[in-house]
């Protein structure tokens, strides 16, 4: 079946979850773009996003993420990789219903481990609650998985496939979701 996408692929999960690592396949796979919001909004606000954290606080990240996830969701179809945290506000939660929403889930323990070893971004993420890292990752998957798993057209657990693999389940079905016009 050869189907254009129409909608935007929105990526969410938690840190480590592969959602950077699989858009490009799944770009590839759709012929689209794939935008990651987080680099976007550093680009845009010309400071990492542990600066922002610094200098403003996460309220005010916060207000960028919605900004942003706006101004990607009026560019044409696309893979849009977006930060864990995206599906804390209900603006965004309303948002992400124009998109075919995927929750990439792992297990605590792949995602701490996955964590550990990105060394090149242990220094860009700021802490979001003050925890270790261990107690971090259980405290706020807890908190958010039933959230994720709200907002999600479709889930895939990224610890049992590889990110090729991953994005070719996606890609599947979302092209069945463009063809059959599925609605949340
Ligand atoms: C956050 C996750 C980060 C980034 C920011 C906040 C979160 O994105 O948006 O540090 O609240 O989980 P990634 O999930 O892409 O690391």
């Amino acid at each position: 079946m050869d189907v254009s996408p129409t909608q935007h692929v929105a990526l969410i999960g938690f840190r480590g979850a592969g959602k950077s690592t699989i858009a490009p396949h799944l770009a590839a796979l759709a012929g689209v773009e794939a935008f990651d919001a987080d680099r976007e909004l550093e680009a845009a606000a010309g400071r990492s996003i542990r600066e922002i954290f610094a200098q403003d606080g996460e309220a005010h990240f916060r207000d960028l993420e919605t900004k942003l996830l706006q101004t990607l969701l009026d560019r044409p179809p696309a893979v849009l990789s977006l930060g864990g945290g995206v599906i804390l506000r209900e603006v965004n939660r309303s948002l992400l219903r124009r998109c075919f929403t995927v929750w990439l889930d792992a297990p605590r323990d792949v995602i701490l481990s996955r964590l550990a070893l990105d060394l090149a971004k242990s220094d860009q993420r700021p802490s979001l609650t003050g925890l270790s890292p261990a107690e971090e990752v259980a405290k706020l998957l807890e908190e958010r998985a039933p959230i994720y798993a709200k907002c999600a057209d479709f889930t895939v657990d990224t610890s049992r496939y590889s990110a090729e693999e991953a994005a070719e389940t996606i890609w599947k079905e979302w092209k069945t979701h463009a063809a059959t016009g599925d609605k949340r």
